[in-house]
């Protein structure tokens, strides 16, 4: 069982990008490649960051900004990782980094249908703030747009 202690969030690498793009494939039917990747993370006004727990990447978090406006691009955990805490951690370290570059809010679009990621945004103080109907496809589905005000 993997202890509180083990887990270490830190600034994504280059070197990180083989291991996200395996969990992407493994949490979403349309992965981002490595190279949708590897340009987010390389961004000058990018915040990524990986969690690690026994030196395993077990999942990351994405996020870009114009001005004071953030946008969380991709937020998963591995399958054997989960309810463990890691999201919720991931998410706080990203608004903790946001607040320190001054950003507004941080904001995110999520499928209607993935009460998961839902309610962890919830729990966290997101909000909704919009809908786009249909935005989904395989399957389809509309997108919930849930912003953190910083
Ligand atoms: C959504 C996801 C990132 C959550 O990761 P996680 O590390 O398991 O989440 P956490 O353990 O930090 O959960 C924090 C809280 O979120 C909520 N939550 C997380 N998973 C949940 C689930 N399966 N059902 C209901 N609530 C859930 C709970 O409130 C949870 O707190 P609790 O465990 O004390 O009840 C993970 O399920 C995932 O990677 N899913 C596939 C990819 C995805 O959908 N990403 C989001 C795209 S917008």
């Amino acid at each position: 069982m993997m202890q509180k202690s083990d887990l270490n969030i830190r600034f994504a690498t280059v070197e990180d990008i083989s291991a996200i793009a395996l969990i992407e494939r493994e949490c979403f039917f349309s992965p981002w490649s490595e190279k949708a990747i590897s340009d987010t993370m390389c961004r000058q006004e990018s915040i990524f960051l990986v969690a690690e727990a026994g030196g395993e990447i077990c999942g990351y978090i994405g996020c870009y900004y114009v001005l004071d406006e953030g946008y969380i691009t991709n937020v998963a955990v591995s399958e054997s990782f989960r309810r463990r805490g890691i999201a919720k951690k991931l998410i706080e370290e990203l608004i903790l980094r946001a607040r320190k570059l001054e950003l507004s809010f941080v904001t995110l679009e999520v499928r209607s249908k993935n009460e998961p990621a839902i309610s962890l945004y919830k729990g966290l103080g997101f909000c909704d703030v919009g809908l786009r109907p249909r935005f989904y496809h395989d399957p389809d589905d509309d997108a919930r747009l849930m912003t953190f005000y910083i």
